[in-house]
């Protein structure tokens, strides 16, 4: 019996296993619009048999965007592009999800292959907001600190943009806090810097965060799961710790929450990480044990057998893969292969399975 390869229910919604590709910014929109590269990027996976397949950090806001280049969602142009990712998708018995994100003080920078640090206003870039007046870096954009009208901004946008997700059909919505985006900004006493109710002690970082979740709950249906992705330590003492994403779980899940997408790290510019094969899965593991909130693992997780242990011994309900999946989006149909299972192919690729592989109950591509 594997545990791969069991489906995971969650509300009224059925993944049809426990392999989800982790958000990957592609840095290939044009104001924010989802194109040909996104449909082919995430269609990939479908074909690849990945249960669920999660877009890269999708922005509510323009001034949220990591890049210019990055996805969003602010506006309903962009719902139309978005679908017909969904639809593909779904149509290979997939589920879509969605990763909500405010990028906050890391905003408006050039993406990897472009430069480093803030494009400057006049080429291009915006003024980025953030909990405090700290920027991340020497070469970063110089954040203003979100008055009482923006704070209030914050969750209504996040809202607006999961409602634009649902018509968009996508079916998992994820609230991005971590990685030193804005609402773990919040969170961490590292950028946080707040005297008001929403810095300080543990309970004021995480107000903006809950106030997000209540936000989207409110407007995500309530058969649907929503997710939350923190960084469960910055790895830094004086930092935010994996002692306070165990207490921030047990709210999140009080408020509605069904799984924990759990990381680290990304609030300080050079910490020391023990970086290694499923390095951060014991926090999976803490999450799930002691808040009793379903988690989710993630950060190399590359082999078969290494995700099937991680399942088997109860330390995660789902795996996410990013890089592997980069150099693998078949991934999912070697892994059952490698774990002596047979796997669900497409149709169209029947002729190069392994014997025993069935052909996926997909809706018929036989368009046109
Ligand atoms: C190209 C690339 C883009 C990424 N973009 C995002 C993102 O949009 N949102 C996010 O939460 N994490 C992002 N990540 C982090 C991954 O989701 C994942 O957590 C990380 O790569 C560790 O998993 P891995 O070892 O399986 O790659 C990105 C990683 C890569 C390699």
């Amino acid at each position: 019996m594997s545990c791969l390869f069991q489906p995971l229910t969650l509300r009224e919604l059925t993944l049809p296993n426990r392999i989800a590709v982790s958000p990957m910014c592609q840095y290939s929109a044009h104001e924010g619009m989802a194109n040909d590269w996104h449909l082919v990027h995430l269609g990939t996976y479908a074909a690849g048999g990945a249960g669920l397949i999660i877009s890269e950090a999708t922005a509510v806001l323009p001034e949220g965007r990591i890049s210019p280049q990055d996805l969003g969602i602010w506006s309903d142009d962009h719902i139309a592009p978005l679908a017909r990712i969904t639809r593909f998708i779904r149509s290979q018995g997939a589920v879509a999800g969605i990763q909500l994100a405010h990028a906050g003080r890391k905003a408006s920078c050039y993406r990897p292959w472009s430069g480093s640090g803030a494009v400057p206003l006049d080429q291009g870039g915006w003024t980025v907001v953030g909990p405090s007046e700290l920027a991340f870096a020497d070469n970063y954009p110089q954040p203003q600190a979100l008055d009482a009208a923006g704070l209030a901004a914050i969750p209504q946008a996040f809202a607006d943009a999961a409602r634009r997700a649902l018509a968009a059909g996508f079916q998992v919505a994820e609230v991005h806090a971590a990685h030193g985006y804005l609402l773990h900004q919040f969170l961490s006493p590292l950028s946080n810097h707040r005297i008001d109710g929403y810095g300080g002690r543990f309970e004021n970082r995480i107000r903006l965060l809950l106030e997000t979740v209540e936000a989207v709950r409110g407007v995500w249906p309530d058969g649907l799961p929503l997710l939350v992705r923190v960084s469960a330590t910055d790895w830094v003492e004086g930092g935010w710790s994996a002692d306070e994403t165990v207490a921030l779980a047990a709210r999140l899940k009080h408020l509605g929450v069904d799984m924990l997408d759990v990381s680290s790290g990304g609030s300080a510019l050079a910490p020391q990480i023990p970086v290694g094969p499923g390095y951060q899965v014991d926090f999976a593991a803490r999450v799930r044990r002691e808040a009793g909130l379903t988690s989710g693992a993630v950060g190399m997780i590359t082999d078969a057998a290494q995700a099937e242990a991680i399942l088997a011994q109860g330390r995660a309900d789902l795996v996410l893969l990013g890089r592997q999946l980069l150099r693998d989006p078949y991934w999912p149909l070697h892994a059952a292969a490698s774990l002596g299972l047979p796997a669900a192919w497409p149709a169209q690729y029947l002729r190069a399975a392994p014997q025993g592989s069935t052909a996926r109950a997909t809706a018929d591509y036989a368009q046109g």
